[in-house]
C-alpha cells in the first residue's frame, strides 16, 4: 500500500479481490465464513483452514461459549496463561495469574516479588473508587435559565434511574453526583451533565451507560415542559451519553521501601549507588516523554497481563492510565522513587476501573480460575494486585536496565522462542540452553549453534 496525491493505492492483486464486498457475512455459519475467507484471501489453502480448526476446542460447549463472546468468530487466539508466585501484598502471600505472550515478563515479576518478599513486601491502598460518565448536549439560550432548570430537574433524574440503581444501592453503590458543566468556552452551546458513580465490585460500564441514557432522555423531555424556557431553549440537543474511561478519582497506590543498604543483591554495586542510579532512571522517565513511554510500557506489561487474565477491559485500563500519565500537560512516569534518611522508596499511583463480578468474570473458565487463584478478590483488592504487578514489573526493568542491561536476560528467554521456531527437539533445547549459559544469545548465534549441533 502506498500514498500518492492524498489517494491510497492498494496492491492490485488484493484490490481485485476487494472489489466485491460481501453482504450478510455475519449471518453465514462458521464453516461458510471460513470457506469464504479461504476462497477470497487464502487461495483456498487447506493448510490455513487447518490452522483455524486446530485452535478449536474439542469440547463443543466451551467452543460455543467462545464463539459467542464476540461476532464472526472463526477460531480462538491463545495467549499463555502463567503464574508469578510469592507476591507479599499487605501481609498476604499471593500468586498472580498473568496472560501475556512476551517472554521475560512473568520471570521479571516473579524475581521482583521474591526480592521484595524478603524486604517487607508490597504495601497497597485504594485512594478512591469514583467513576465518571457524561451526557454531552447543546443548549441554545440563557445559561442562568439552564442552571435553574438543572436544579429543578436533578431530583427527577435521580428518581428516573431508581429501577437501574436499586440493586447497586443495596451493594453500597449508585449515583454519587450530577453536575452541570458549561463547556461553551471550548465549543459554542456545548454543556455536559458530568456524573459520578460508585459501582462497587463491577466495572460498571453497563450500569453507568444505562443511567446516562436515562438521564439524557428525562433531561430532554423535561426541558420541553419547562415554562421558563423559550421554544428554542426547550430543544436541548443530546449529542451522546457515555461513561469516561478517564478515572483519575478511581485511584490506587502501591509501594515498596527498605533501608538503602538492603538493596545489595547485585555484588557489583552497593545499595546506595544502586538506589541513586535507579532514582535517576525514574527521574528521567518523569521529565523525558520518549523514555516515559517505554518506562510505562514496561509497567503495562505487568498491568495488562493481570487485567487480561482476570477478564477486565485492558483497552479501557490502557487509555485511562496513559491519560493519567499526561494529566499535567506532559506525558510522564507512572512510578516515582526517593531516597530519604537512608530509606529507599519506590511507588506507583494509577487509575484503575476494574470489576470482579459481571462481564467475563463468571463466563470465561480461565477468568474464573484466575479470580479463584487470587482468592476471589473484591474490585478494590484486585486494584491493589494490578498496581503491584505494574510496580514489580517496573522495578525489574529498571533494575536490569541500570545494571546488566535487558538483553542478557531477555535473549535467554527469547532463545526458547527461536529454538521453537526451528522445531528444535527437547534434547537440542537442553544442549543449547546449556551452551548459552556462557555465551551471548543472538538470533543468528542460536540458529548457527542449532545447525552445528544437527551436523555434528
Ligand atoms: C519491554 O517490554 C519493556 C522495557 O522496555 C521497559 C523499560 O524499558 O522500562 C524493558
Amino acid at each position: 500500500m502506498y500514498l500518492n496525491n492524498n489517494c491510497i493505492f492498494v496492491h492490485s492483486k488484493l484490490a481485485s479481490k476487494m472489489t466485491k464486498p460481501i453482504t450478510g457475512f455475519s449471518r453465514l455459519t462458521k464453516k461458510q465464513k471460513i470457506d469464504w475467507l479461504a476462497e477470497t484471501y487464502l487461495k483456498d489453502s487447506p493448510e490455513d483452514v487447518a490452522v483455524l480448526r486446530q485452535y478449536w476446542n474439542e469440547d463443543s460447549r466451551l467452543q460455543q461459549l467462545h464463539d459467542e463472546f464476540t461476532e464472526n468468530t472463526l477460531s480462538n487466539f491463545y495467549l499463555p496463561f502463567g503464574l508469578a508466585p510469592n507476591f507479599l501484598i499487605n501481609g498476604d502471600l499471593l500468586a498472580i495469574p498473568m496472560a501475556i505472550e512476551e517472554s521475560s515478563v512473568i520471570a521479571a515479576a516473579s524475581k521482583a516479588a521474591k526480592f521484595w518478599g524478603s524486604r517487607g513486601g508490597f504495601k497497597a491502598e485504594v485512594i478512591d473508587t469514583k467513576k465518571i460518565g457524561q451526557v454531552h448536549f447543546n443548549f441554545f439560550g440563557n445559561k442562568q435559565k439552564l442552571e435553574s432548570f438543572f436544579e429543578t430537574v436533578k431530583p427527577k433524574l435521580i428518581e428516573a434511574v431508581k429501577p437501574i440503581t436499586r440493586n447497586m444501592e443495596k451493594r453500597g453503590g449508585g449515583v454519587l453526583a450530577i453536575k452541570l458543566k458549561d463547556k461553551t468556552a471550548e465549543i459554542a452551546n456545548y454543556y455536559q451533565l458530568h456524573c459520578e458513580f460508585e459501582t462497587k465490585d463491577s466495572m460498571g460500564a453497563n450500569f453507568i451507560n444505562s443511567c446516562l441514557e436515562k438521564f439524557a432522555e428525562v433531561f430532554q423531555d423535561e426541558a420541553q415542559n419547562y415554562a421558563d424556557f423559550s421554544s428554542e431553549e426547550k430543544d436541548i440537543e443530546i449529542i451522546m451519553s457515555i461513561l469516561s474511561n478517564y478515572v483519575p478519582e478511581c485511584l490506587v497506590r502501591a509501594e515498596v521501601s527498605c533501608p538503602v543498604e538492603e538493596l545489595n543483591e547485585n555484588k557489583d554495586i552497593n545499595g546506595e549507588d544502586f538506589a541513586k542510579k535507579f532514582i535517576q532512571a525514574v527521574n528521567i522517565a518523569e521529565v523525558e516523554p520518549y523514555r516515559a513511554v517505554t518506562h510505562n510500557k514496561g509497567i503495562m506489561n505487568g498491568i495488562d497481563a493481570v487485567v487480561l487474565a482476570t477478564g477486565n477491559d485492558f483497552r479501557a485500563v490502557e487509555s485511562g492510565i496513559h491519560a493519567y500519565a499526561a494529566r499535567n500537560g506532559k506525558y510522564s512516569s507512572l512510578t516515582h522513587a526517593s531516597l530519604e534518611n537512608g530509606i529507599f522508596k519506590f511507588w506507583i499511583e494509577i487509575p484503575l476501573a476494574l470489576g470482579t463480578v459481571g462481564g467475563l468474570t463468571s463466563l470465561h473458565p480461565l477468568v474464573k480460575l484466575a479470580l479463584d487463584i487470587l482468592q476471589k478478590p473484591s474490585a478494590k483488592e484486585l486494584m491493589k494486585v494490578v498496581a503491584v504487578a505494574g510496580l514489580a514489573q517496573n522495578f525489574a526493568a529498571i533494575n536490569s536496565l541500570t545494571t546488566t542491561g535487558i538483553q542478557q536476560g531477555h535473549m535467554k528467554m527469547h532463545l526458547m522462542n527461536i529454538l521453537n521456531q526451528h522445531n528444535a527437539t527437547e534434547a537440542e533445547k537442553k544442549s543449547l540452553t546449556q551452551h548459552f549459559t556462557t555465551h551471548t544469545v543472538t538470533h543468528s548465534s542460536a540458529v548457527e549453534e542449532l545447525k552445528k549441533l544437527r551436523n555434528s
